[in-house]
């Protein structure tokens, strides 16, 4: 049987399992807590820092980031204190000076009173990329084929192919498309053929042999097929059509 705890977030009591986090905790209890780069699917890293809460264990009180932060037993939280709006509200600014085209960004950094950026904008060239790794991390840790890393430093750094070449591993998932939060992967479908423009690859779609459509990359199906040894032709039709 799972253990309980009993904390405390905003002034009202809540019981949660032991080994959850205060945001998955908030977010099942309907307490909405900003994030960018969390996605249950994948590991939390701790990148953003927009999940940012005020936690108080005994007498010493601090700011912690929700998605890492393990509840406990007595926790206090609080997910909307001056402190942590003023937290939320330096890191939106930032955001906002880096990606001041993005209209998630725009969006959230509106919501805290943010508009206009109060960082000088020459150090950043113009860019959607908040530089959260979650492609990178759905690539490695759902995908399993890690086809780009963060490469580089400081405000340099960047989700890339090895060698800022081609993403010669990569399968045509496009997991990075799906998750990534501000929608700075570029990927279309276009003429039986994918393209990933961030990582310079593009992959014949299959066509499925009952109706016609292009469902998926073929390199994606090789790849799920080998994996999951199934036989050669097995994903000539496509799930409709099954
Ligand atoms: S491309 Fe998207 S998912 Fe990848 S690091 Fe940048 S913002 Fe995050
Ligand atoms: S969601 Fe917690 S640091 Fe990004």
């Amino acid at each position: 049987m799972s253990e309980t705890v009993t904390l405390t977030i905003d002034g009202k009591k809540y019981t949660a399992e032991r080994g959850r986090t205060v945001l998955q905790v908030a977010t099942d209890n309907g307490i909405r807590i900003p994030t960018l780069c969390h996605n249950e699917a994948i590991e939390p890293y701790g990148a953003c820092r927009l999940c940012v809460v005020e936690v108080t264990r005994g007498s010493r009180t601090r700011i912690v980031t929700s998605c890492l932060y393990p509840v406990e037993e007595g926790l206090i939280v609080q997910t909307a204190s001056d402190r942590v709006i003023r937290n939320r509200k330096m890191l939106l600014d930032l955001l906002l000076a880096r990606c001041s085209e993005n209209e998630v960004i725009k969006n959230l950094a509106a919501e805290y009173g943010v508009t206009q950026p109060s960082f000088r904008q020459e150090y950043w060239e113009k860019n959607d990329c908040i530089v959260c790794g979650l492609c990178v991390r759905a690539c490695e840790q759902v995908v399993g084929v890690s086809a780009i890393s963060l490469v580089n430093r400081g405000i340099s750094k960047e989700p890339a192919p090895p060698f800022l070449e081609k993403a010669t591993d990569c399968i045509g998932c496009g997991s990075c498309y799906y998750v990534c939060p501000t929608h700075a992967i570029k990927m279309e479908d276009k003429n039986g053929v994918r393209r990933i423009h961030n990582w310079k690859v593009e992959f014949k779609l299959k066509k499925c042999s009952k109706c016609g459509i292009y469902w998926a990359p073929e390199a994606q199906l090789e790849y799920i097929r080998r994996k999951a040894d199934l036989p050669v032709g097995f994903f000539d039709i496509c799930p409709n059509c099954r």
